[in-house]
């Protein structure tokens, strides 16, 4: 016991000296510490908890990684709206967005707090007793996700706050990689061969939204929080107050906002930014305008989903001008011909761009973009360039009106653009640059997540025939040798691709669900679609007004998602796989030590009530079941027990007396 203490004792000082150099490292970076000292620290308190599991609680330093996969995410009910802001361009409509304001507040001063906008995406954390609770995305302002795992791994994010903030409290901010951190994330997909992320905005939100937190973990995000949600007890009243308050909470504060007593300070910050904003370390799109006063901002209110209380001043894009050489065309996973514009290289912003998207034919004509024009092309944030229009003044007659091809760039099979829709597909669904999309998309990371499989051994494994579709794949074993006499092979590599293949067999549903590239059906619709549907066979069978039961599938998707279960070649692709022992059912959700065991009860129980066993069963991962099937391991006998009993005789079913079913609780709980 004595040693129980001291261990308790020299774990609860350790952690207090962890969060306190995290404080210093991750939030003031002005560490006080080498990260070995650190490092020897933390490994002492994993030690300790190893040897004494029952004193890690969750919000421990050591519990931030490791938490397992989850099929899905849950939902969290925002207690207040997460709101968004509407945009001004100029100083102009800054003014016009002041004297609304004004008029609706008449002899009151306003002064102002000025942040930077940063690209990232909005998260909402709640604090209950000192101690980080629920983590969630905006979702759609009112309900958003429960990423709580995903956000302790972000080291900037307190897990515990001091003793006398608030009892219940939440607070906002901006979750966001740097453009370095982008950078390396990108680098290291292309040397993987996995897609890129467009930019640093889309590869936060990729991040945090990975159902395993260790991949969460290994993307250097990091967070600004910008506002209090709610609070239970006593808080400022005024925004920079409050952003001083939080600060000393231990929150991570962007150090750029600034107090503005005046419009023309606002006007001062913006101009100042639109200049610096390329030193920064991370993108910021623009200024966000707050008014100071908590009571003001009350009489002001909102509209719809904006408050009039504050506004994004966005910083213009970054453009260039070029001309346009050609237009060449992908060809996508789904068929989709997708035209893009290959440019004379210009420089926009510091980078030389040599191509941009040009979104379908539709888009291209309405904005009158012809082969030969000069074209203004821009980033936004976006790595992938846009061409925003032609500059028609510099035409010279030469220009060529561009045509969609009626036939597949590709393989050469007649393209279709279907009535109503605006994008051209192949219709050949064994055009090789389908099947090579499919491919890599079907291994990359979101998906079943084939390690060593990259573009340029797809294109190999397709040339040499050793795969035809996804499913063969799993059949690779039987080509080990061709495998290995491929070009920059050998045998360790061909090993470990087809042992990645192997495990891949057991990936959650929802990743094959992604992995088969249904049109509009990304990882979130996926996660949806897993659970709510528990196999690939009842999601086959699904009709559309069943899918549309789903929550934020809407009947694009539902048609799309039906559209593809009745195509024969689908179905096939399916069967393959299932015949190769890839998963396609969800699995038990995590496995506890009671996973996989049914238990029923009959009769009366001495050491508690009915529900209390069966809550016990459950949070030790049984399942519960009011009458006695052949799914029953275990019919539990207490006094005066009902018919239960003769059927479990009659079935063969283990029967457990009240003494035998506490010892199992008990070993279960120990283990
Ligand atoms: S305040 C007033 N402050 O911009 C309620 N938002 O379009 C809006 N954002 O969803 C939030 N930096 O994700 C606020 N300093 C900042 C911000 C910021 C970025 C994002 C946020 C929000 C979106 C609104």
């Amino acid at each position: 016991m004595q040693d129980m203490e001291r261990a308790k004792k020299r774990i609860e000082e350790l952690r207090e000296q962890i969060n306190c150099h995290n404080y210093r490292y991750y939030v003031l970076d002005s560490p006080e510490i080498s990260d070995a000292e650190y490092d020897e620290l933390m490994n002492e308190l994993m030690r300790l908890e190893e040897e004494h599991p029952e004193l890690i609680t969750p919000e421990s330093p050591t519990q931030r990684v490791g938490a397992a996969p989850v099929e899905a995410f849950g939902v969290v009910e925002h207690r207040e709206p997460l709101l968004s802001l509407a945009n001004v361009f100029s100083h102009d409509e800054l003014m016009a967005w002041h004297r609304r304001a004004s008029n609706l507040v008449p002899g009151r001063a306003m002064d102002f707090v000025c942040e930077l906008k940063l690209d990232g995406l909005a998260v909402a954390l709640t604090y209950t007793d000192g101690r980080l609770t629920t983590g969630a995305t905006r979702g759609d302002g009112y309900r958003g996700e429960d990423i709580t795992q995903n956000l302790k791994t972000i080291k900037s994010i307190p897990l515990v706050v001091p003793k006398d903030a608030p009892s219940r409290f939440e607070v906002r901010g901006e979750v966001y990689l740097s453009k370095t951190g982008f950078k390396k994330l990108n680098e290291e997909r292309a040397r993987e061969g996995q897609p890129l992320f467009a930019n640093p905005r889309n590869a936060a939100a990729g991040s945090v939204r990975q159902l395993d937190p260790r991949i969460t973990a290994s993307r250097p995000l990091d967070i600004y929080i910008y506002s209090l949600g709610w609070a239970e007890g006593k808080v400022p009243q005024t925004h920079w107050e409050t952003l001083e308050y939080l600060k000393s909470l231990g929150f991570k504060i962007s150090p750029y906002n600034e107090h503005a007593a005046s419009l023309e300070e606002v006007e001062g910050y913006y101009q100042r930014w639109l200049v610096e904003r390329e030193k920064l370390g991370f993108e910021a799109d623009g200024a966000v305008v707050k008014v100071n006063s908590f009571d003001v901002q009350r009489q002001l209110g909102v509209v719809g989903r904006d408050p009039r209380w504050a506004v994004a001043y966005k910083f213009p894009a970054v453009q260039a001008t070029t001309s346009l050489l050609d237009i060449g065309i992908s060809v996508g996973r789904t068929g989709s011909l997708n035209p893009f514009a290959i440019l004379e290289p210009v420089s926009v912003g510091g980078v030389t761009i040599k191509q941009a998207a040009l979104h379908n034919e539709e888009d291209i004509h309405r904005k009158d973009i012809r082969i030969g024009d000069t074209v203004i092309v821009q980033r936004a944030g976006e790595v992938i360039p846009q061409v925003v229009g032609p500059v028609v003044s510099k035409r010279t007659g030469k220009e060529k009106v561009w045509h969609m091809p009626t036939r597949c760039p590709v393989c050469g099979s007649p393209a279709v653009k279907p009535e109503g829709e605006v994008i051209a597909r192949c219709t050949n669904v064994s055009c090789p640059a389908q099947i090579f999309e499919l491919l890599t998309h079907f291994v990359s990371r979101g998906a079943m997540d084939i390690d060593g499989i990259g573009e340029k051994l797809a294109a190999a494994l397709l040339k040499e025939g050793l795969v035809k579709n996804v499913a063969d794949l799993y059949r690779l074993r039987e080509h080990e040798q061709e495998l290995i006499d491929l070009e920059r092979m050998g045998e360790k590599s061909a090993q470990n691709v087809l042992d990645a293949i192997h495990r891949s067999k057991d990936r959650p549903l929802s990743r094959v669900i992604f992995a088969l590239g249904i049109r509009h059906v990304g990882q979130e619709t996926a996660e949806l679609l897993a659970s709510h549907f528990g196999s690939i066979d009842r999601l086959a069978q699904a009709s559309p007004e069943e899918l549309l039961e789903v929550l934020t599938i809407g009947p694009k998707i539902a048609q799309s998602i039906h559209a593809f279960f009745r195509q024969e070649a689908n179905l096939k692709l399916i069967e393959k796989l299932r015949r190769a022992g890839v998963r396609l059912e969800a699995a038990v959700r995590e496995e506890l030590p009671l996973s996989g065991q049914e238990f029923v009860v009959t009769g009366r129980l001495e050491a508690f009530t009915r529900s209390q066993a069966e809550e016990r069963v459950k949070e030790l991962g049984g399942a519960v079941g009011s009458s006695v099937t052949k799914k029953t391991t275990f019919l539990v006998v207490g006094e005066d027990p009902g018919s239960k009993l003769d059927k479990a005789r009659a079935l063969g079913t283990g029967l457990l007396g009240e003494e035998e079913f506490l010892a199992i609780l008990e070993q279960a709980a120990n283990k």
